[in-house]
Formats: C-alpha cells, structure tokens, sequence
C-alpha cells in the first residue's frame, strides 16, 4: 500500500457523473487511532490491523509509532505493528497532528516509565481538556507535569498500580480516557476499577485487542453503566492478535447524507443498518430517509439511504448509540435544506459550531444560541469560498456543496479532510460530485493554495 500523503496541494473539483452509485466504506479513523495506540503497550506483541484506512492519519499513527521503536509494517490495507518501545519520547510531529495522541503517551509511560510528549493535536473546534488522562494516570502512579518547550511529562518510577478511576467529564464519558484507563490498567499490577467507560465502538475495540491477548477485562454490575475490571498482565502485554478495523460510521453516514442532499439512492458497502448508532437511524427516520440493508455478492452488508423529501426535527448529540457529534455538521448541513426550521443540540462538546460561519459563507445560515443550533429550511446554497477549519466541518461544506448553485472552493490549508476521508474524489463521484487536486500557483506555498473546489453534477 503506498502511503497517503497530507495533500501538499490543493483540490479541484468538476461537475461529475449522475451520482446514485455505491461507496465502499474505510475502516474507521477513530477506531485506527485508538488501536494503534496498543502498540506501544506491548513488548513482543504482534499487532495486525486489516482494513486501515487510506487517510493522512495513518501516516501520523505510522509515525507515533515507530517513533517511539516500535515496528510497522504497511501489507496492502493491513499494518503490522511488533516489537517493543524503546523510547518513552513521542514524535512532536505526529503527535501534533492527532487529538488522540495523548493515548500513546499514556500507553508508552505505563510500558517504559515515562513519556514526554507535546499536548494533543487535531481538531480545535473547541479546547481539548486532558484533565480525565493526567487523573488516571496519576491514580496509577504517574507524575505528571511540563517539560521544557511546553511538552507534557509523565513519569513512572515503578510499575504502574491498580487503580479505581471515574472516566467521566461533565459531558458524560471520555472516549480518549477511556482508552487511556484501559491501555495504563492492562499493565499494571492488580486488578483496576473504571467507572463510566466510554460505550462508543472505538473502546470496544480496544477491549477486544486487549482480550485477545489475555487481559481479562470484565464488566461489573454496579448500579451505574460502563463499569469494569481489568486485571493487568503487571506489564507490557505480548502475545499476537488480529483484528479487522470496524467500518466508518461516519464517514459512512457522511455520503448517505451527501447522498439524501442530491436525492439519490445513495448505497455504502461494508456496513449495515444496524451498525450506525440507534440515534443516527432514529434521526434519518424523523427526517424522512429509509435506510435498507442488503447483501453484496461477496456476502458484506451494504446500507441505502432512500428518500426525497427532507423534514425538519430535533437533533442532540451524545455517547454512542445517541446521536454522534462526529455528524451534528453534516446534519445541520443538511436540515438546512428540510421543510420547517430544525433544531441541532450539542450535548458531547461545550462547542462545536466550526461549520456554521464557513456554511454561512454559502449562503446557509444558523443561528447559534448556547449549545443548541437553530437552523431554518428551505435554504438556497450559493457557490463560493470557505475554509476547512476541522475535519468535519470540510465534511458539512461537502453537504453543502451538493446543494449549491454552482462550485465550491474549500480552502483546507491544514488538509483535514484527508484526515478522515480517504479516496475522496473517487467516492464523491459515486454521489454525483467532482473533485480532484490543485496543483498551487508556481512559486506559491501550501498556505496559499485554493484548496478543494467543490461541484455536483445534475442528479440522474
Ligand atoms: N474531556 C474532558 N477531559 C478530558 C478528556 C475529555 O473534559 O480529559 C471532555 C471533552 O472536552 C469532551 C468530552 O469529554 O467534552 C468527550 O471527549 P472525548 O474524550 O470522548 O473525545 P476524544 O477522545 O478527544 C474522540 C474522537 C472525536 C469524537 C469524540 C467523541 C478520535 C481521534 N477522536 O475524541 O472525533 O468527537 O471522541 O465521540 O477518535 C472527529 O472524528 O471528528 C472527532 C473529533
């Protein structure tokens, strides 16, 4: 597999086929992330991931990785990570570029002692708090505190402890703790206490890595959700496991919605109905989409969305099987098109608004007030300029491309849609969208460059 390089230029974008094809979905990005992160819990593990996806942060995982010593091995859409880590110092690079960098640090500090590594990267739609991390950390042993250059320093000065932690902020679970928790814990020695572990598939993915390799890791019922035991292996895990990365829901979801916005039968191959959060479906529903399974010659799911009339409703986010924030932009996106004024609540982040002035700048308004999104219907979307401030806001500007009255210019000076959306022009075309890459004007650099300039072509 050739490595997905950060676009160094930018994107162009012509009216393309009639759409109402069929998306092949990657594995997912978050699900990638958190996995590659048990690499660096281990000493004589073997690690193979199948169906990675063909998007930047495979290379920013590559990089984190070996960059603390551990092998990878790219093998078609596979990568095989083995060996062992040999420096607790995590590539400032890479690290900057991902929100879930911080699971690395934890996971190497617990294995070789200690960890130096900047503060997470990735998306800056809101701030990104780690205060959830340093407690489990420090409940296992750690000291944690800065390093010169404004770096974080995590130190253990023996093995890590067993620890009983609570993984919840006041939006409800962690994710990234979550993982964090399971990565320190699996290596400590004794058996930890988690309470309020994340329900969203990435965690159980990576329950499932840690399973496989003997950690018990058990559910407790103790009179509130998402507690469980882990008895750590007392350090670094070996054994060898593999494990197919879950497909991506939302990136999934994203073409149905592109899809549903051209008002074509749009299919996405490699995941079911049923694999998109109940609130997700729930939400697709109220508006009037159908969303119907069936199964491919070689016996993979494949899900389509139907349905032309879009109506209004009410949308809140929250941990899985709620309604995802990962798709609350593409949704307000596409509610800007529904009969009636909808409502849009974010419920997993303070904000999460980045799209709202870059959709304004096609012509899309909503109005924020607090936490909630009010969005009018029956928008006209105009062509223009707007800029990817995060990946899913380039995501909500794809939406709204497909509606616009003429071509789109997304500046992505960060390139964060490649971030999370791999073969991008060849998946836009299965739903009547053109784009491919700018070269930038001679002798002018990457910030300058126009970006992806974004068309759709008539529906058919
Ligand atoms: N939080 C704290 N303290 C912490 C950690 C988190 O207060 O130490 C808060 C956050 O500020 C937020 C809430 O807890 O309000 C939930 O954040 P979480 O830790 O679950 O998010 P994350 O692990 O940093 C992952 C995904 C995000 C996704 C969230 C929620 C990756 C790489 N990132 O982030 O994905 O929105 O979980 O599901 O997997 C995206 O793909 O666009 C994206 C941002």
């Amino acid at each position: 597999m050739t490595a997905p390089e950060v676009p160094a230029t930018g994107w162009s974008v012509r009216a393309g086929g009639p759409g109402g094809g069929v998306v092949e979905v990657q594995g997912s990005k978050n699900c990638f992330n958190h996995l590659g992160a048990v690499a660096l819990a281990g000493d004589g593990l073997e690690l193979r991931l199948d169906g990675v996806p063909p998007i930047s942060d495979l290379d920013a995982v590559t990089r984190l990785v070996t960059g603390s010593g551990v092998d990878a091995l790219r093998v078609d859409d596979a990568l095989l990570l083995s060996g062992r880590p040999t420096t607790g110092d995590v590539d400032p690079v890479a690290a900057g570029r991902l929100r879930v960098s911080i699971c690395y640090a934890a996971a190497l500090a617990a294995n070789v002692g200690r960890a130096v590594c900047p503060y997470p990267g990735g998306d800056a739609f809101t701030a990104r708090p780690i205060d959830l991390h340093v407690r489990v950390l420090r409940a296992a042993g750690a000291e944690c505190g800065h390093a010169e250059g404004g770096l974080l320093a995590v130190r253990f000065r023996s093995r890590p402890r067993a620890f009983d932690v609570r993984l919840t902020s006041r939006f409800g679970p962690s994710m990234g703790a979550s993982v964090t928790a399971l990565l320190v814990a699996a290596q400590a020695e004794g058996v930890s206490t988690l309470r309020g572990l994340c329900p969203e598939p990435e965690v159980a993915a990576v329950v499932a890595v840690l399973r496989a390799v003997g950690v018990l890791v058990e559910e407790v019922e103790d009179g509130e959700p998402g507690v469980v035991r882990v008895h750590g292996a007392g350090g670094p895990l070996s054994g060898s496991v593999r494990l197919a990365v879950p497909p991506d829901r939302i990136e999934a979801a994203t073409y149905l919605i592109i899809g549903a916005l051209r008002r074509t039968p749009t299919a996405v191959a490699g995941i079911g109905v049923h694999q998109f959060p109940a609130g997700l479906r729930e939400a697709f529903t109220r508006v009037g989409l159908e969303l119907r399974q069936h199964r491919a010659a070689d016996g993979r799911p494949v899900t389509t969305v139907l349905g032309h009339a879009l109506d209004a409703t009410r949308v809140e986010t929250g941990p899985h099987p709620a309604f995802p924030t990962d798709v609350q932009p593409q949704m307000a996106a596409l509610l800007t098109q529904a009969t009636g004024a909808s409502t849009v609540t974010e419920r997993v982040y303070d904000s999460r608004v980045s799209h709202v002035a870059q959709l304004a700048r096609l012509g899309l308004r909503i109005d924020v007030h607090g936490d909630r999104q009010h969005v009018p219907g029956n928008q006209h979307a105009r062509g223009g300029r707007a800029t990817v401030t995060d990946v899913r806001c380039g995501a909500a500007l794809l939406a709204a491309a497909a509606v616009a009255d003429g071509p789109v210019v997304l500046h992505d000076p960060a390139a964060h849609l490649a971030r999370g959306y791999g073969d991008l022009p060849a998946k836009l075309a299965q739903v009547g969208m053109a784009a491919e890459r700018l070269a930038p004007p001679p002798g002018r650099g990457q910030d300058s460059l126009p970006g992806l300039l974004v068309g759709s072509a008539p529906a058919g």
